[in-house]
């Protein structure tokens, strides 16, 4: 089998660490890819936007299954292009994408199919949009139409920031959405989807703020943790029934049948669940603490979903074990970072069965090891419990280092502290 993987981050790392794991025979390719990904596949310098560059490579190699990684070439309607010319890709198409690449579109698409979410109003009019949020409750968040790379969703906690976020989205879109502050706990639900069958991955939860309790800018995420402990099944199945089902049942009864992972950012709310946004790929990191815990091989449930038989295939099952993904950035990001610096101890780090290390901006620079990108490397620890993929984590994110490292050290410590010791209840 030939597979090519488009992306270049630490989601596709463990995309491509997980499908060599299951098959170490597998022709595997990567466009662009990393340093990382690098060691384990064959890297294509194709960027992640040339679809007509990818399309050829993949005809001209005979690639029998490509995974897209990022939202940006879902956008495109990469997964068009390659279905027209007969090749099988996993990833939705342009229209079915737009849950994730317009949230005007999301929203919409929400409250047409009684899928609950924040109360909304979307404006193409900067004027109108500034008189709604003066008669509006405070916090208020505003958020850009499009993809805009973590940088779209302003949470405004005063009339001031409020309106200078809704010229600011303006200055980066046609289309502002603003919408109801949303009270509760923030959790990511990932499934499979081959258009009609909707099979959930353990519920993870991502930290997208910079710094420790949850201060500082958001980022595309320095850490997460799955399974989520307080979170139990029930959790899953109201999310299930009353989003992920209902969601794609109406994709395809509105001609945008979803074929992928379709991503949940949920609040549990007062009343229930609540929709955040909704994406179209692996979230990153989630899908870094999701993938080691799947016990079942990734290209055969990717190959079921693509051929429309999920609900056929049983062979999907997760390990009981927990596990911690901590990031290892650049200090500086997601502002202005440097690169360029020597990153050591990776090899030692990695050496436990319980430890994997996942790049995300590196690369190989006269066979030394660099940083490359704002997110450098995530660390990910396993262990039967939370704590103890917790301490694993850290213990390997001890043993390696660069210059102007930057990581979290309160990754799951909100849960941790949450969960009472077996010896207060006896
Ligand atoms: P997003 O880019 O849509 O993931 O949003 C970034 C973050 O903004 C989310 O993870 C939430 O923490 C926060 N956020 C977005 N929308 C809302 C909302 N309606 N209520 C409260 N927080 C929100
Ligand atoms: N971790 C959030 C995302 O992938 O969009």
């Amino acid at each position: 089998m030939r597979v090519l993987v488009i992306g270049s981050g630490g989601r596709e790392h463990a995309i491509c660490w997980k499908l060599m794991q299951d098959d170490p025979e597998l022709e595997l390719f990567c466009a662009p890819g990393n340093g990382g990904i690098g060691e384990i596949a064959t890297l294509v310098p194709i960027p992640v936007t040339e679809t007509q560059q990818l399309l050829s490579f993949a005809l001209e190699h005979k690639i029998d299954m490509t995974i897209v990684g990022p939202e940006l070439p879902l956008s495109l309607g990469i997964v068009d292009m390659f279905q027209d010319a007969g090749l099988p890709i996993f990833g939705p198409t342009r229209l079915a994408a737009e849950i994730e690449t317009s949230k005007a579109f999301a929203k919409d698409f929400m409250v047409r199919h009684g899928i609950p979410t924040a109360d909304y109003q979307v404006f193409s009019d900067a004027a109108a949009a500034l008189e709604f949020v003066e008669a509006s409750p405070i916090p208020i968040v505003v958020k850009a139409d499009g993809l805009a790379a973590g940088k779209g969703v302003i949470v405004c906690h005063n009339r001031r920031q409020a309106e200078d976020a809704v010229k600011a989205s303006f200055s980066i879109d046609t289309k502002v959405v603003i919408e109801e502050f949303l009270v509760g706990e923030e959790l990511s639900l990932m499934a499979f989807i081959d258009g009609k069958t909707v099979v959930p991955m353990p519920a993870a939860k991502d930290h997208k703020r910079v710094y420790d309790n949850d201060k500082g800018p958001n980022t595309g995420g320095m850490g997460a943790y799955a399974p989520i402990p307080h979170m139990g099944e029930e959790v899953v199945q109201e999310a299930l029934d009353t989003i992920l089902v209902p969601a794609a049942n109406a994709l395809a009864a509105e001609g945008r049948s979803f074929t992928g992972v379709l991503y949940a950012g949920l609040m549990l709310t007062d009343n229930g669940l609540k929709v955040i946004e909704f994406n179209a790929r692996f979230g990153d990191p989630e899908v870094q603490v999701v993938l080691p815990l799947l016990d079942s091989g990734l290209l055969a449930i990717i190959t079921a979903c693509v051929e429309q038989r999920l609900a056929a295939y049983a062979g999907i099952k997760w390990d009981q074990s927990s596990a911690v993904v901590v990031v290892l950035s650049s200090r500086g990001y997601p502002g202005k970072y440097q690169t360029g610096k020597l990153i050591s101890g990776v090899v030692k780090a990695s050496r436990s069965s319980e430890v994997r290390v996942f790049h995300a901006g590196t690369a190989y620079h006269g066979g030394r090891l660099i940083t490359a990108g704002g997110r450098v490397l995530a660390v990910v620890g396993l262990g039967p419990d939370l704590k103890q993929a917790q301490m694993c984590a850290y213990r390997a994110v001890s043993e390696i280092s660069f210059e102007n490292m930057h990581f979290r050290r309160d990754i799951a410590a909100k849960a941790l502290a949450k969960t009472v010791p077996n010896h207060i209840s006896d």
